[in-house]
């Protein structure tokens, strides 16, 4: 592996982008109208991925990470399959780049701490691609429950199965956003957790019912599945004084609050603001290299999400056998 040689030119960060697969090449189309940024190039060993990224964007692309940090760069984002998170992380960070690796973190909490320990010592910022963190609403929900007692926390996130296969379940792949929500909401760890899972059409699980506890006594729900024949995501949190229910795809807001004794209350929608979730994750990720500054998403926190997601598969009760479910009766 080549030492760090990043050729800052005109001032511009270098980024390169690892994975140009889904996520990757919006990573690649954010950065490269990011100012202060400059796109130092996209790897993926599929070639046909490599010229979908050059019909969209204008930067050089690599078979392989040696390639790229040989070009010189001074932070990348890897999207690169999940598996792959520990090795190229590891790779990068020897190198001196700067990370932001996509959620999950790594395939197990080992992995991920090896990532923070070679992070730490090399003195680099690492932070974890949990991009709900940045959606517009979830940001206005956290804002109306600060100071709030809370009381629970409910998030549905569901859709339809998705196009290509995936070597995870949903706990993995998509729980693991809310499982991250529900940490931030609440400013506590989760304690407790209670999964139902079971696999209706795939290998592994494609419905979860995730129940939990928190340290600080909140009661959480997931309901994740790749059943549902259209996308929904929303999240409800009851706290002492208030009811507040989000659309995070239409990114609509309500508040109830104002109880009354005869049951009456009062209702409004907040504001939310209106940034791309990606934009601005890859912004805090930039203003964290360039200032110092502890990022949103540290990797203790990345990692903290996934065991949670791990002891819900691991803790799982005996799965029901699939075509069951689908009997109901008269
Ligand atoms: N934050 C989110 O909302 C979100 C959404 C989707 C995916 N993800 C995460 O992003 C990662 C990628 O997911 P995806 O859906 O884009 O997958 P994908 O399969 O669409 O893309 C992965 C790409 O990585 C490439 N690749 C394989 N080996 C590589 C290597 N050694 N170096 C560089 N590239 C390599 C593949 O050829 C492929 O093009 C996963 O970790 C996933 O969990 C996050």
């Amino acid at each position: 592996m080549t030492s760090k040689n990043s050729t800052r030119g005109n001032g511009d960060l270098r980024v390169g982008v690892i994975g140009a697969g889904v996520m990757g090449s919006n990573h690649a189309r954010v950065l490269a109208q990011l100012p202060g940024v400059k796109l130092a190039g996209v790897v993926d060993p599929l070639a046909e991925s490599r010229s979908r990224i050059t019909g969209f964007v204008d930067c050089p692309t690599f078979a392989t990470v040696d390639e790229l940090l040989a070009a010189g760069v001074d932070a990348v984002t890897i999207a690169a399959p999940t598996h792959l998170h520990r090795d190229v992380s590891l790779a990068c960070i020897a190198y001196g780049a700067h990370v932001l690796v996509e959620k999950p973190i790594a395939t197990t909490g080992a992995e991920g701490r090896e990532i923070i320990d070679a992070a730490r010592k090399k003195g680099v910022t690492l932070m974890v691609g949990h991009v709900e963190r940045f959606n517009p609403a979830v940001a206005t929900i956290k804002e109306a429950i600060q100071g709030e007692e809370i009381l629970s926390v409910a998030i549905t996130r569901v859709g339809p199965f998705p196009p290509r296969m995936s070597n995870v379940g949903v706990v993995i792949d998509l729980a693991v956003h809310d499982i991250d929500l529900i940490r931030w909401f609440t400013g506590s760890d989760i304690v407790e957790v209670q999964p139902q899972l079971t696999s209706a059409v795939a290998e592994r699980e494609d419905i979860a019912l995730l129940q939990f506890r928190t340290e600080s006594g909140v009661l959480a729900h997931i309901n994740t599945n790749w059943l549902t024949p259209f996308k929904a995501r929303t999240a409800t949190i009851a706290t002492r004084n208030k009811y507040i229910q989000g659309d995070l795809l239409t990114r609509q807001v309500t508040e109830c609050f104002g109880f009354q004794r005869d049951g009456s209350y009062s209702m409004r929608h907040l504001p939310v603001g209106h940034d791309e979730p990606l934009r601005a994750e890859l912004m805090a990720f930039i203003n964290a290299i360039k200032t110092g500054s502890t990022p949103a998403i540290t990797g203790e926190a990345g990692v903290a999400s996934l065991e949670i997601a791990i002891k819900c598969l691991e803790t799982r009760p005996k799965p029901v056998a699939a075509p069951q479910l689908h009997v109901a009766s008269k």
